[in-house]
């Protein structure tokens, strides 16, 4: 059949090995996916002001849907980084992070299962900060009724979607009484509609304490763009951090850019000894978004499995493989 496009944005750093990776499973695994690959980062597009092209962004739009590898922030004045400009440009405002245990890779934990669900678009992220007088700063953090309400309309839909059984929104309402305030009251409305799953707010602070106690306490967590960058890193090292976790940004009609959310590990860059993990989970999530499930599955299976053998691991992982060791063992363990 017709295959689908995709845009690709390898990035910085281990972005293209690590992108390298996903290329060759998917070849492996005959994906119908047509990747149409957009290197970022070199120059600035006159149209956009940003060094994200307008093609490349055009390409998001156009396909629907998008992986990325990590991308370094510009150095210089002025200069937004490229992770927020996709973000806000394509109007991805819901950033989903599943973290699940990882059968054979020990941690503290058995059995984490938490998805962090995440405003994208405001917050203390909308980029309003000024100096009122010399030595006095202020940032401006952002709180809608429709972006608060649009966030948990789609917490509580991805709930129900996943049999989940319970959304907890994370909050400071107690101090951020408006903000927060106004957050949590969208919260509840939506909840409302939703009377097979548990509703709770939890406060963020004793959010975090109850996590790292407990994480079985959780199931979907919903929160504002803030307290989703930090919460969703606490989550990530209950299963062994980043490298490990999967994220996907989604926005309306489908559109959704997935990625790996650790750095461009530049110490490590061209010497083919990264993981590539998180970005080959985001590529599951990205089949499994668009209904591939079989190939989703398949890749899910070969590289749990992969990791459970422990025979041959990239560095972080406690082994000596390379990266391309590492994709070789996912290919041949594909036969199950
Ligand atoms: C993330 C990252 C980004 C964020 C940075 C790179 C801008 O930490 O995706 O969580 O803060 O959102
Ligand atoms: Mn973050």
């Amino acid at each position: 059949g017709g295959s689908i496009k995709a845009t690709l944005f390898p990035g910085d750093g281990i972005g293209p090995e690590i992108a390298e990776s996903v290329k060759k499973i998917f070849d492996a695994v005959k994906v119908q996916v047509e990747w149409d690959v957009h290197f970022v980062g070199k120059t600035v597009d006159p149209k956009t002001g940003s060094y994200i092209t307008w093609d490349s962004m055009e390409s998001v739009r156009q396909c629907g849907i998008g992986l990325k590898g990590p991308m370094a922030t510009p150095i210089g004045k002025g200069h937004k980084s490229l992770n927020l400009t996709l973000r806000k440009e394509l109007g991805l405002y819901a950033n989903v992070r599943p973290c699940l245990s990882i059968p054979g890779y020990k941690t503290r934990y058995d059995n984490v299962d938490l998805i962090t669900i995440r405003e994208n678009t405001e917050g203390e992220y909308s980029g309003l900060e000024h100096q009122v007088v010399k030595g006095v700063v202020e940032s401006l953090k952002i709180i809608t009724h429709n972006a608060s309400k649009r966030i948990a309309e789609y917490a509580f839909h991805y709930a129900k979607l996943h049999g989940r059984k319970r959304v907890s929104a994370i909050h400071k309402a107690n101090i951020m009484k408006k903000t927060d305030g106004l957050f949590l009251q969208c919260c509840r409305e939506v909840a409302e509609k939703y009377s097979d799953i548990v509703y709770e707010e939890v406060i963020i602070d004793n959010c975090c304490m109850m996590l790292v106690k407990n994480p079985g306490l959780f199931d979907v967590l919903v929160m504002p763009n803030l307290y989703g960058d930090i919460i969703s890193d606490l989550c990530a090292g209950l299963i062994g951090g980043l490298g490990l976790t999967p994220s996907g940004n989604i926005g309306d009609k489908g559109l959704a850019l997935m990625e790996a959310v650790h750095g461009t590990a530049p110490d490590i860059a061209g010497k083919n000894l990264a993981n590539p993990t998180a970005i080959l989970l985001s590529a599951v999530m990205m089949l499994q978004h668009l209904k591939l499930d079989e190939s989703a599955e398949l890749i899910h299976k070969s590289v749990l499995k992969t990791i459970a053998e422990e025979k041959c691991l990239t560095g972080d992982l406690g082994g000596s493989a390379t990266c391309s060791d590492y994709t070789k063992a996912i290919i041949d363990n594909l036969g199950g």
